[in-house]
């Protein structure tokens, strides 16, 4: 008796048809219940599609909002073949430097001075090239000026399609990478490269060329305005040649620059404005 009484009591929970109620409630209330999720989750919609438009109008989609590269600039050299920076190759073998010869035609080629000429601008040098917007009006496009392969002399490539590697007098290239509205100087004037060799290498690292001379980045290609605002920017290289490096030798070198605004290896960021390789030239085997 008491396992029916048990069995109905369940039956009339689910479906009571003295007072019509399903699950407990009756049709109205559950109605209410319903009707009270509708409009919550309505709700709930509605405020999320608010903050995504809002959100939406506070960005620019030329300029990110969030900075996703490191506010004070490191520095890269070329050729990087893998993820040390080590340059090791013999004179007398080809095939250990030709690698290096061919990363250097690949980051030049869009430095052509035909390409350039085609793509920006011949700007004043010496000169920060301004091209702000004017309150809500954005200046987009925004041109970028040209940095001529020719530019860099001895380490262009063009007379000496090796680039010194076969004469033991390499050329290396230094980038210094890109941030966003950055106006570096020295003294008002453009900032520049230095390299030298870590103490215990310094009679070894012999004299170097710097191209543009005194190894400068020209004031016209700053600020830079990003990828988007900027679609032709060419970035400024700086180039060294090694006229009397010693050979066989591991020589071990450190690039900085020389700006009043850009910290050299801080405790935050210990690559900021300089980069340090080690070249090693051999000429027997
Ligand atoms: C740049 O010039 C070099 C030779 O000077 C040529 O081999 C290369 O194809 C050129 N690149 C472009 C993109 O015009
Ligand atoms: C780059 O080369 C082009 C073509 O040779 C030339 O017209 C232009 O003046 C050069 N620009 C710079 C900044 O040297
Ligand atoms: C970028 O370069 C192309 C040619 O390659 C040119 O037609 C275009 O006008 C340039 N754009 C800007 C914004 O400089
Ligand atoms: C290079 O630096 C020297 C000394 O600081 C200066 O006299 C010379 O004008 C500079 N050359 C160029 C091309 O900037
Ligand atoms: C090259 O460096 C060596 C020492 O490493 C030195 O004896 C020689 O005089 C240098 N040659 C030139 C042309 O500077």
């Amino acid at each position: 008796m008491a396992k029916d009484g048990e069995k109905s009591g369940w039956k009339e929970y689910i479906w009571n048809p003295r007072t019509r109620e399903f699950l407990g409630r009756t049709a109205s209330s559950w109605g209410l219940i319903l009707l009270f999720y509708l409009v919550f989750y309505i709700f709930l919609a509605g405020l999320f599609t608010l903050t995504m438009y809002v959100m939406l109008q506070t960005l620019d989609d030329h300029k990110p909002t969030w900075q996703d590269r490191l506010a004070t600039p490191g520095m890269v050299i070329r050729p990087k073949t893998d993820e040390t920076y080590e340059i090791v190759y013999n004179v007398e073998k080809t095939e250990s430097w030709d690698m290096y010869t061919q990363a250097l035609d690949n980051l030049l080629s869009p430095y052509n001075n035909s390409v350039q000429a085609e793509k920006n601008n011949d700007c004043v040098p010496d000169q920060y090239f301004l091209q702000e917007d004017s309150g809500d009006v954005k200046n987009n496009p925004k041109r970028s000026c040209q940095f001529n392969r020719t530019m860099l002399e001895l380490c262009s490539g063009i007379r000496d399609h090796y680039y010194g590697y076969q004469d033991g007098k390499p050329c290396i290239i230094i980038k210094l990478n890109r941030v966003i509205g950055m106006l570096p100087s020295k003294d008002g004037h453009a900032p520049f490269v230095t390299c030298g060799a870590k103490k215990e290498d310094s009679d070894k690292i012999g004299e170097l060329l710097y191209f543009p001379p005194n190894g400068t980045f020209n004031l016209m290609y700053y600020p830079y305005y990003g990828k988007k605002a900027q679609v032709n920017y060419s970035q400024p290289l700086v180039a060294i040649k090694f006229l009397n490096i010693t050979a066989n030798q591991d020589v071990n070198i450190e690039c900085r620059i020389n700006a009043n605004n850009i910290p050299i290896g801080s405790d935050r960021d210990k690559f900021s404005g300089r980069v340090s390789f080690k070249l090693r030239i051999n000429t027997i085997d």
